[in-house]
C-alpha cells in the first residue's frame, strides 16, 4: 500500500488517477476545493473501488493560506507519502490573479506544485522510494521562461500564460530532481495525452462543446451516465498514466510522455 496525494481528483485526469490508485488499495488524499462536486467524486471513487482509506482535504490551490493548511491536515495524519501528484491546472480566459495579484495559472499551475512538494518533503523521505509527478502539457513547447509578469488584462494572452506556467513546471520538476537527488526523490514531470477537460471551463460553451466532442470525457458525470464497460474502458486506458505515476517508468508509445 502507498501513500498518495492527488490534487485536482475531483475530475478529468485525477479523477481516474484515483480510481485506479483506490482500486490497488492505496492510502489516498484528495486535495480538492471544498464543495459537492468533489464529495460525490469522493463517494464515487469509494463506492466503486471499495477503498474506505481515502480522504477529502478541501484547498484552493490558487491561495498559499490554503495550501499550507491542507498540507498542515496531511502532516497530522501520516508519517509518510510515497506518491505527490500535482495534477490540479487551469487555463483562464480573462486575466485572473489570487488575493496575492499572482496571475492564477502561474499560481495554480506552478506555484502550488512548488508549495506542495517543499512542504511535504519531510513526508517524501519518509517513505523507500518516493515520487514526485507533475502534471503539465505538451504546450509547455511553446513557453518561455522567465515567464512574463502579467500585471493586468490588456498584457494577458491566456495560452501563453498557461504555456508559461507549464514550461515553469517542467523546469521546476528538473531542478527539483536535481536538488531532490540526495534524499531519494524522483521529480517527473507528466504531459497526460489530449483528453476531454474542464481546464477551459470559462471559455464559450459551445467551443468547449466542439473541443471535448472528438476527445474522452472524463468528467464525474460522463463517467457515473455511462456504461460500466465504458467505465470500465476508461480505467484501462488510465493504466500508462497510472503505472508512469505509481512507478515512474514508461513511455511515449502509449501516450504517457516521460518529460524530465
Ligand atoms: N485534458 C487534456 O487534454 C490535458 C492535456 C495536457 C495537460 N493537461 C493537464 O492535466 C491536468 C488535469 O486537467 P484535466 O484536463 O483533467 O482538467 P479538469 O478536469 O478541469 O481538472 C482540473 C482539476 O484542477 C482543479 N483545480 C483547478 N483550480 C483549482 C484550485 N484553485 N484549487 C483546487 N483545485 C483546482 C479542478 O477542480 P475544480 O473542478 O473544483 O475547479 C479539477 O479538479 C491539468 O494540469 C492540465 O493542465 C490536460
Amino acid at each position: 500500500m502507498k501513500n498518495v496525494v492527488i490534487t485536482g481528483a475531483n475530475s478529468g485526469v485525477g479523477l481516474q488517477a484515483a480510481r485506479i490508485f483506490a482500486r490497488n488499495k492505496d492510502r489516498l488524499f484528495l486535495l480538492c476545493r471544498p464543495g459537492e462536486k468533489s464529495e460525490r467524486a469522493l463517494g464515487y471513487i469509494i463506492q466503486e473501488s471499495g477503498n474506505k482509506n481515502i480522504e477529502l482535504i478541501g484547498v484552493d490551490l490558487a491561495e498559499v493560506d490554503s495550501i499550507q493548511a491542507a498540507m498542515e491536515m496531511i502532516i497530522e495524519k501520516t508519517d509518510s507519502i510515497d506518491v505527490l501528484i500535482n495534477n490540479a491546472g487551469l487555463q483562464k480566459k480573462q486575466f485572473t490573479t489570487d488575493s496575492g495579484g499572482v496571475e492564477l495559472s502561474l499560481a495554480v499551475n506552478s506555484r502550488a506544485p512548488y508549495l506542495l512538494a517543499n512542504g511535504l518533503l519531510g513526508l517524501l523521505r519518509g517513505s523507500k522510494s518516493p515520487r514526485i509527478i507533475n502534471v503539465v502539457s505538451d504546450l509547455y513547447k511553446k513557453g518561455k521562461f522567465p515567464v512574463q509578469a502579467y500585471a493586468n488584462a490588456k498584457e494577458y494572452s491566456a495560452g501563453k500564460a498557461y504555456a508559461d506556467s507549464k514550461l515553469a513546471t517542467v523546469l521546476m520538476s528538473q531542478e527539483m530532481a536535481r536538488r531532490y537527488q540526495d534524499d531519494n526523490v524522483t521529480v517527473l514531470s507528466l504531459h497526460p495525452g489530449m483528453l476531454a477537460t474542464g481546464a477551459l471551463r470559462d471559455y464559450p460553451q459551445l467551443m468547449i462543446k466542439l473541443i471535448n466532442m472528438f476527445l474522452e470525457n472524463q468528467s464525474l458525470a460522463a463517467i457515473e451516465s455511462s456504461s460500466l464497460q465504458h467505465q470500465r474502458n476508461l480505467l484501462i486506458r488510465a493504466v500508462p498514466m497510472y503505472i508512469k505515476m505509481r512507478y515512474g517508468i514508461l513511455t511515449k508509445r502509449l501516450g504517457v510522455q516521460m518529460l524530465s
